[in-house]
């Protein structure tokens, strides 16, 4: 594990005597999203530090909703998870137990984690980027009632992604609404590779509004996780000239951000996503996961696009499913060519529209 900030956020952790005092029971809830890595993060060193950095927005509908209860209790650390989460678990409990040198007072608690996501697991969204952060945000959130704090800024966000990130690299940038950065980057000031930083501030109002239909071709649980898929990098043979490319491709968006360039926007999104296919497609025995209706697809929009003369374009999670994003402006046109054109070739004709949003949410 990189300690690095470690010790920054473990000064004043909150042990098993202060929550005695406090109250012996805590609990909170929060809501996170999912997000869509736009620059992706593929490949990692020990402790979740990316070997490149990556860039991300958060989606509104996509979320995930946690619960956490915290009791004192003299017999040690012991977890209930409700049936739903359950799948999660052995993640969970894992997690719970690495993130305790932050959190001592877990040392000495029943805790109860009630998790819900508004989507399928099977959507091909990560559900453990809002999961994670949701957790996060709740045991943050506990600390700080412990220490008897309100409110929630900059430091509060900064820890929560801190922690989140320990739990799933992607789910650092979940902390945040709109768009984020996670990951150092020499160019972009402080950025790390610790926690994510939320980019709001300066990209062009009409990235605020992006929209992005995801377009299910397969409802299938992933071929290949995440983790499986960082380790693949460890030994491939493009692996240096990737993360030189990733540094490139956003440092070039995210001047496209700043200046509103949604053509360069666009032309980056899809060629990051079609790497990320391609280093997949260049590891060692490794399947196929595009469909012939994720291909068929991408050929439709890209037909569309050059018929219309507008700005869309589309990015793609290590799965099959093809996230096609637009502008507000736009939507009625590219909305009504989905459900015309693309919606028959997805599974079960399913879409599923979403949207930027604004972030986690205290329940
Ligand atoms: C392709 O964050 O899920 O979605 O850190 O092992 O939990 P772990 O991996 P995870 O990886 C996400 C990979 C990706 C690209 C991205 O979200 O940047």
């Amino acid at each position: 594990m990189a300690k690095s900030k470690w010790t920054e956020f473990t000064q004043n952790a909150v042990g098993t005597e202060q929550l005695k005092s406090a109250g012996n029971e805590f609990k909170s809830g929060w809501k996170a999203p999912s997000n869509i890595a736009i620059v992706k993060y593929w490949g990692k060193k020990d402790g979740q530090i990316p070997q490149n950095p990556s860039l991300s927005f958060s989606l509104n509908g996509c979320y995930t909703q946690t619960q956490l209860e915290v009791k004192y209790s003299p017999k040690g650390f012991s977890l209930t998870i409700n049936p739903e989460g359950k799948e999660f678990a052995p993640r969970i409990e894992q997690f719970l137990r690495n993130v305790e040198p932050l959190f001592p007072f877990l040392a000495n608690v029943e805790a109860k984690v009630t998790t819900v996501n508004s989507f399928p697991h099977s959507v091909g969204i990560a559900s453990s980027a809002s999961g994670f952060a949701s957790l996060a945000l709740c045991l943050c959130h506990i600390e700080e009632q412990i220490k008897g704090n309100l409110g929630f800024g900059s430091p509060f966000l900064r820890k929560a992604s801190y922690v989140a990130r320990l739990g799933s690299g992607s789910a650092s940038r979940s902390v945040f609404g709109g768009w984020q950065e996670w990951g150092y980057l020499p160019e972009l000031p402080n950025s790390t590779n610790e926690y994510a930083l939320s980019l709001s501030p300066i990209v062009d109002p009409k990235f605020s509004e992006m929209r992005d239909a995801i377009l299910v071709v397969s409802s299938s649980p992933k071929v290949l996780s995440s983790t499986q898929g960082h380790a693949l990098m460890a030994n491939h043979p493009f692996a240096d000239a990737r993360y030189a490319e990733a540094r490139i491709n956003l440092n070039a968006i995210l001047k496209a951000l700043r200046k509103g360039d949604l053509k360069r926007f666009f032309d980056i999104a899809e060629s990051e996503a079609l790497t990320l296919h391609g280093l997949i497609m260049s590891s060692k025995n490794q399947p196929m996961l595009l469909k012939p209706q994720s291909l068929q697809i991408i050929e439709l929009i890209k037909a569309f696009r050059t018929e219309k003369d507008i700005n869309i374009g589309f990015t793609i999670d290590a799965g099959p499913n093809i996230h096609l994003l637009y502008t507000s402006d736009v939507a009625p046109i590219v909305e009504a060519f989905v459900n015309e054109q693309l919606k028959p070739l997805c599974e079960n004709q399913k879409v599923i529209f979403d949207s930027c949003g604004k972030g986690p949410e205290l329940v």
